[in-house]
């Protein structure tokens, strides 16, 4: 997927916060994704020069920790349960179905952009074990063939 411009003065609102100085690279991290909602190629540049730091290394610190994602999150968040409830009623054939439906592994977006999936512990409705969440939205006691019907919903629901 082609990254879409960020505006230059986004940016430089995320820095105005932060003095240039290297034992800010995280917080510049946190802030820039949560404003871009994860940390475009572009973002990284600018902070290596405003950091005065390579961007080799801003990567190799930001690829560190779990928390920062390199790619925009899809229109429709899939967020898997892999608790124990779920993980014992099968979550992993669930998952596998889902990723081979959209054509994606854990963690990745559709080229289309519609799409992000990730792995969750516990959503707190066990009882309803297996259970994804879609953008917030709980479904549980699932199988195979559910799993699929729903994607198709948000599928269809388009843009
Ligand atoms: S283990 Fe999946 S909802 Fe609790």
């Amino acid at each position: 997927m082609e990254e879409p411009q960020i505006p230059k003065e986004s940016i430089e609102k995320v820095f105005d916060k932060y003095e240039a100085q290297p034992s800010n690279l995280i917080p510049l991290l946190q802030e820039s994704q949560e404003e871009f909602g994860y940390l475009p190629r572009q973002v990284m540049e600018k902070i290596s020069d405003y950091l005065e730091l390579p961007v080799s290394k801003i990567y190799g610190v930001a690829t560190f920790y779990a928390q920062f994602r390199f790619e925009p999150l899809g229109k429709h968040m899939i967020k898997f349960c892999h608790g124990t409830a779920c993980h014992v009623k099968a979550a992993e054939a669930i998952t596998e179905t889902i990723e081979n439906e959209l054509g994606i592994k854990t963690g990745e977006t559709t080229e289309d952009g519609m799409f992000t999936i990730e792995r969750v512990a516990c959503l707190g409705c066990c009882s309803l074990a297996p259970v994804i969440m879609v953008d917030g939205e709980v479904h549980g006691n699932l199988t195979r063939e559910k799993a699929k019907k729903v994607v198709e919903q948000y599928r269809e629901g388009g843009e």
